[in-house]
């Protein structure tokens, strides 16, 4: 029994003198943007370079052990360890830890700061387009792509409403609403004919957490409606018609001035099937006839 306790002792103290020498890491933070978890760490000034280091995370309300990162277990000094596919569950609360190693030491571990995915993310502003429709604003948002949501969560699933800040250019008149998250939204009531610029935010479930407003989009209320567009191809085909027109009857007038100088397009038409007219031979030669009977009778 004695020799055992003896042994046991040995060891540890082996062990705390071999492996537990190296200066532990500091500023253990995980940062998180869309969902996104970054978890960054600064190196002791006095580890040697060839210190690696190794990520451990817990899941607190499950209350179970440290499980390692598998894609940070041999980290250098400077990186950065994406923890996006370990937290999952937004709801859940974490911690990480890293500690220093080489192949002969080891340094104790650095704990972060409790960590809440919904919490402790920022919300990056939605994609939004902005087009006018009449005395309104038409407003289309996309939703970011998320990492590694559990159970096919979306991001659009942890947003509670949108806020817009609409601002008249003119005068810089600006004003703030927020509606429930959609993806579609018009802004109704405005001025027509005038600029307004949006900027976008989203809110989260949470009210806690945090979101950045997008730049401003701007657009006018009233462009021209696709009729208005319709109309005025219209009416530019029929004046390019009409020149046309024109251009083609004065070349038929020049043309024609000579013989006849009452000329249009229906004379010069009518003057063609004339000139048709006589070009048959059975017609022709029985006017002829006729005309020299007629001839004959006269005289
Ligand atoms: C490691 O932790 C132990 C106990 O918490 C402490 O006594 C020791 O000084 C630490 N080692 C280093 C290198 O910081
Ligand atoms: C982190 O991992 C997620 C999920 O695989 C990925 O979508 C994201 O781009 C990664 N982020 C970085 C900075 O590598």
């Amino acid at each position: 029994m004695m020799m055992m306790e003896m042994k046991t002792l040995l060891l540890l103290q082996l062990q705390l003198g071999v492996c537990v020498s190296l200066p532990p890491p500091s500023s253990v933070s995980i940062s998180s943007f869309n969902m996104q978890h970054t978890l960054s760490f600064l190196p002791s000034l006095e580890s040697p370079t060839h210190c690696r280091y190794a990520v451990q995370t817990v899941r607190l309300s499950r209350r179970k052990s440290w499980r390692s990162v598998a894609a940070c277990s041999e980290l250098m000094a400077g990186q950065t360890c994406n923890l996006t596919l370990v937290f999952k569950d937004p709801f859940e609360s974490y911690l990480a830890r890293v500690k220093a190693y080489t192949s002969s030491q080891t340094s104790n571990w650095t704990q972060s700061a409790h960590f809440q995915p919904l919490t402790d993310t920022v919300f990056g502003p939605p994609g939004l387009t902005v087009s006018g429709c009449g005395n309104c604003l038409l407003l289309h948002l996309t939703v970011p792509a998320s990492g590694g949501l559990k159970q096919q969560l979306q991001l659009r699933d942890l947003y509670r409403s949108l806020e817009f800040q609409v601002k008249r250019t003119r005068d810089g008149a600006q004003y703030l609403m927020s509606v429930p998250f959609s993806e579609q939204v018009v802004i109704s009531y405005l001025q027509t004919g005038v600029e307004y610029c949006v900027s976008v935010r989203v809110s989260g479930l949470l009210t806690s957490t945090s979101s950045l407003f997008s730049q401003p989009h701007c657009a006018f209320t009233s462009p021209p409606s696709p009729l208005d567009k319709s109309v005025l191809l219209v009416l530019g085909l029929t004046g390019a018609l009409c020149a046309l027109c024109l251009f083609l009857s004065g070349l038929v007038i020049y043309r024609g001035g000579r013989s006849f100088r009452r000329c249009s397009l229906l004379s010069a038409l009518s003057s063609l099937l004339l000139r048709q007219d006589r070009g048959r031979p059975r017609v022709s030669s029985q006017t002829s006839s006729t005309q020299l009977h007629k001839d004959d009778s006269l005289t």
